[in-house]
């Protein structure tokens, strides 16, 4: 077969590999739908259970849909006992909370009899206990590095209320809850990003869905992607330490060429609309919590970063102080954004299997040609 001519775009800039139904982003309108529905609307009217249903399966759920699916992901909260045994006794105290996550989400493969399956069914099945157990994995991983007990999940709550009560042992309060759930709702889902594209790679080849979450929790732990909130918070909490004002900050970065982290978009050439959504929140958060230093050294901020460099906040910028007011870690910020994404991930393979083609684009060579193998005492 004759070449065609290769399309070559650095990063892939540009480039549409393949048709979705999942997700519609309008970068140039900051407009981000999910299966046709606005992000507003999901993250002010839909709990994350719903939107992770609609994902899955094209359209929100009736009642009973959404009763039958609560609980199944109650059913499967809990971790095998190998999982936290690795937790306890195998993951260092100090590991990456992205790479603890990464492994115990692997390890999930060798305890699920619907791993090798790749039936429409088991996969949906596969998808519901990812989202089931990752969030109870990244609450285990915490209370056990602090010399803490796990905890079980309660059976009865909600995704977010399940998180909150295995990461602190305490039932959350009902703002707490609320909040924990739009977050997981903005980010579900968002077309074809470096972790969902990693996924459908590993997807592509026929590899099971395990396989294909592990890789996408890898390529969101980098902090040009998913790994930027952690940034965020340490770009921060140097502000407040240093006692320097937001635009000396920023302007210090341009001038050393350093990026600012949850500043600037592949897609967004305007404001990434999650990242208004959550500006709104972290402005109820702050005056609920009597603490508004976050909100307003994060909204003047925005405000100097588009002024010094025209970039515009995305979702990763004002998520980290809503996840630090409400008292987490900030290592776990990243986990978290994992914990909602693995239903974008999983409904992606879903699409991908249902018309699968092995995503393999090509490499143009740049090296030398005709080179000699001559004796190694000679090289
Ligand atoms: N801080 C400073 N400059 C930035 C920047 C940032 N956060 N993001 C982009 N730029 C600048 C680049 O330096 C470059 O400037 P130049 O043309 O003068 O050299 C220009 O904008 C284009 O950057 P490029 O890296 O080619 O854009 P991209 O589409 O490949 O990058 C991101 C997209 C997200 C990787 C990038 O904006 C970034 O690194 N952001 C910070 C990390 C982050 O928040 N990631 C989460 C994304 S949701």
């Amino acid at each position: 077969m004759a070449d065609s001519a290769p399309v070559k775009a650095r990063g892939l800039e540009g480039v549409v590999a393949l048709d979705t139904e999942l997700s519609y982003i309008n970068g140039q309108e900051g407009e981000l739908l999910y299966r046709g529905y606005d992000i507003k609307d999901l993250a002010q009217n839909a709990s994350f259970e719903e939107v992770a249903y609609l994902l899955w399966h094209g359209d929100l759920p009736t009642q009973s849909q959404l009763d039958e699916l609560n609980a199944q992901l109650r059913a499967e909260r809990a971790l095998p006992d190998a999982v936290v045994d690795h937790l306890r006794h195998h993951t260092p105290k100090d590991a990456n909370a992205m790479s603890a996550l990464r492994t115990a989400t692997s390890m999930l493969a060798d305890f699920d009899a619907d791993t090798e399956s790749h039936d429409h069914d088991a996969n949906v099945r596969n998808a519901i206990r990812l989202t089931a157990k990752m969030p109870t994995i990244v609450a285990a991983f915490d209370r056990i590095r602090k010399g803490l007990e796990p905890v079980a999940p309660t059976g009865e709550g909600s995704t977010a209320y399940d998180f909150l009560y295995c990461l602190n042992g305490e039932a959350p309060g009902e703002a707490a809850e609320a909040i924990m759930d739009a977050a997981l709702v903005l980010h579900a889902e968002h077309g074809l990003n470096a972790s969902t594209f990693t996924c459908r790679v590993i997807g592509s080849t026929l590899s099971d869905m395990y396989s294909a979450v592990t890789g996408a929790i890898g390529a969101l732990k980098g902090p040009l992607h998913g790994g930027a909130n952690v940034k965020v918070m340490e770009t921060l909490k140097d502000i407040k330490q240093s006692g320097k004002t937001p635009a000396a900050y920023v302007q210090e970065k341009l001038e050393a060429k350093e990026r600012l982290m949850g500043f600037g978009h592949r897609v967004y050439k305007t404001y990434d609309p999650r990242a208004i959504i959550l500006r709104d929140m972290l402005e109820g958060l702050s005056d609920e919590k009597g603490d508004r230093w976050w909100y307003e050294t994060s909204k003047t901020m925005m405000d100097e970063v588009y002024d010094a460099k025209g970039l515009y906040a995305n979702v990763d910028f004002f998520s980290a102080s809503v996840y630090h007011l409400l008292g987490i870690e900030s290592d776990l910020y990243t986990p978290i954004f994992a914990i909602s994404r693995v239903t974008g991930w999983t409904a992606h393979l879903l699409e991908q299997w249902d018309g699968n083609r092995l995503i393999r684009p090509r490499a143009e060579y740049v090296g030398p040609r005709g080179k000699t193998v001559g004796p190694i005492a000679e090289r």
